[in-house]
């Protein structure tokens, strides 16, 4: 939204001119001549209400009004209110704000507090698939947001490290595995496992019992069971470590749930001690009816924990440890319920800060390719989407510019951050569907449209003699595609904020995307090198500026700028 129409619309609700804000912001124009103002008030449909003429509702509403920066005049002219921008002043102040300070659009509104983001959370054993993509480039996303804002941040990858299934894996590993098969090609070979013990325990139940049986055995500290899953883990985890170098993203903690293995005991008690743990068929659980949510199952009745179990332990120890302000879960829409449980029983064992934990729900991710289920082992696996980005975009750069420098850096710089692009641009919940073409377009709604418009504005300043914040910002001022470009530009410091206060990065890489769009409308109507004197000077100044916030926009979503592509 525009800041300045904001501005025009909240001096106006003041006025009790009986519109709510909503409304008043529909209805102000842009008039067609300058000389008109910035922002016109139409006055018609007062009439009714105020039992006054249009004119005179302008004529009174002017006269009561007074502008705050970086407006200078209010004016009625006819039934319209015009409000006039000093764009002097704002020019001035906006290219001094990105190219004289350092960290346009920071602010240290977070400083002291602490904010965990949970993210990625892949499961060990099996593959690291296009779903998990969208947990990992979010929760990315939304670290570096706080982080700008301030907050101190704690990146942690819960992995999905424990619990029946590896109880599966060891039972699976001891009948048909080998693990030189599983070494050569670990996920795979893994996966291959758990799919066959899944079909076979579908037909025999005894075969679910054994997978118990491992798992608890696990859970006990069975050295032949541990040191099984210990080797899992170690091959799962330098597998996935690819495609976090590919992402070029980092976690603060890899505690995942096995990490709180010997910390459940400790969580029954507190249960146990508040009278919160009941009986059901053998096993023990919280009732939440008053919550009017299923029961939420601790533990089973041969003993073992589960998933939630886990789940109390860690947000305890998170507390512990990091004392946290906010506490997030980057963890797709299905499993929300889990975590409303989660966070219910934390509230009942008397943990008021329950209410900083988050669930950050986010939709379901289609390939054109076709569905996936890893229990049935059609998958699309993550790091062959990223090489395929990388690859088609080298076949794009080799067409368009094949003389390159550096071509596959560039091309995986493109490829990866198009796919991060693409995942950023809806908001979460938005269920999608992958397709390729889309994707990897240098036009349209795409990274690599808006890392072109930043090499360009790089190849511009490389062309120039340098660029410096000039005494004479008229050009800037007089020139309506120059102004709708730092308008666009201005408004990014708010992008990131409501991005922050929404946990919806796509606000973000839609103002990025807006600026790249403004610039290029510039950029197509102004002859900005054969440009002279103070135009070119102030020119060349905004193109600076405009390329400052880009290769900072796309480094907060996670995406590189390469200078030239
Ligand atoms: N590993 C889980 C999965 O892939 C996600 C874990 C979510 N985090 C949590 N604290 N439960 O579905």
């Amino acid at each position: 939204m525009n800041r300045e129409i904001e501005i025009v619309a909240g001096l106006l609700e003041k006025q009790d001119i009986g519109l709510a804000k909503e409304e008043i912001l529909a209805n102000i124009e842009i008039p067609p001549e300058r000389a008109m103002g910035d922002y016109a008030f139409p006055c018609f449909k007062l009439a009714k209400t105020m039992r006054k003429s249009p004119v005179a509702i302008a004529g009174d509403l002017a006269q009561s009004l007074t502008v705050p920066m970086p407006f200078h005049k209010v004016e009625a002219a006819g039934p319209y209110v015009n409000f006039f921008v000093d764009r002097s002043y704002r020019v001035r102040n906006l290219l001094q704000a990105v190219l004289e300070k350092d960290a346009y659009g920071s602010a240290d509104m977070g400083r002291g507090q602490t904010v965990i983001v949970e993210f990625s959370s892949t499961n060990i054993a099996k593959p690291f698939h296009i779903g998990h993509l969208r947990s990992t480039v979010i929760g990315n996303a939304l670290r570096n947001i706080y982080k700008k804002l301030g907050f101190k941040t704690i990146a942690i990858n819960h992995l999905g490290d424990y619990g029946t299934q590896f109880g599966m894996m060891i039972a699976a590993y001891k009948k048909w595995g080998d693990m030189d098969t599983i070494r050569r090609d670990p996920i795979p070979a893994m996966l291959d496992l758990y799919v066959r013990y899944n079909k076979e325990a579908e037909a025999d139940p005894a075969y679910k019992e054994e997978a118990r049986y491992w798992f608890k055995e696990l859970e006990e500290g069975n050295p032949e069971a541990v040191q099984l899953w210990q080797t899992f883990k170690d091959l799962s985890l330098k597998e996935f470590s690819r495609v976090y170098d590919l992402l070029g993203i980092q976690f603060d903690s890899w505690n995942g749930e096995s990490f709180y293995s010997d910390k459940m005991d400790a969580v029954i008690q507190k249960l146990e001690e508040k009278n919160l743990l009941e009986l059901s068929d053998g096993a023990r659980i919280v009732d939440l009816k008053d919550e009017n949510m299923p029961p939420a199952l601790i533990q089973k009745s041969d003993g073992s924990t589960l998933y939630i179990t886990r789940d109390l332990a860690a947000a305890i120890y998170r507390k512990n440890t990091y004392d946290f302000d906010k506490n997030l879960y980057v963890v797709g829409a299905p499993q929300a319920l889990h975590f409303q449980q989660l966070f219910a029983v934390l509230r009942k064992m008397g943990h008021a800060w329950a209410d900083d934990c988050e669930h950050i729900p986010f939709g379901h991710i289609g390939m054109e390719e076709g569905a996936m289920s890893t229990r049935h082992g059609k998958v699309i696996f993550l790091e062959e989407v990223l090489h395929k980005a990388i690859d088609k975009t080298a076949e794009i750069i080799d067409a368009r510019n094949p003389s390159l420098q550096d071509k596959e850096t560039v091309a995986q710089q493109v490829g990866i951050g198009a796919v991060i692009f693409q995942e950023l641009f809806n908001n979460r919940i938005k269920d999608y569907t992958f397709q390729w073409d889309r994707t990897l377009s240098f036009e349209g709604e795409t990274g690599p449209y808006v890392q072109y418009t930043h090499a360009r504005a790089c190849s511009i300043l490389a062309r120039a003699e340098g660029a410096e914040i000039p005494e004479d910002v008229t050009p800037l001022t007089e020139n309506e595609e120059a102004y709708r470009l730092i308008q666009a530009m201005d408004e990014y410091p708010d992008a990131i904020l409501d991005a922050m206060q929404k946990n919806e990065p796509y606000l973000l890489t839609r103002q990025i995307l807006e600026i790249a769009k403004q610039f290029n409308k510039f950029y197509n109507t102004t002859p900005i090198l054969r440009a002279e004197g103070k135009a070119r000077a102030a020119y060349l100044s905004l193109v600076d500026a405009c390329r400052v916030i880009l290769k900072d926009g796309l480094s907060v979503l996670g995406i590189e700028a390469p200078q030239k592509m």
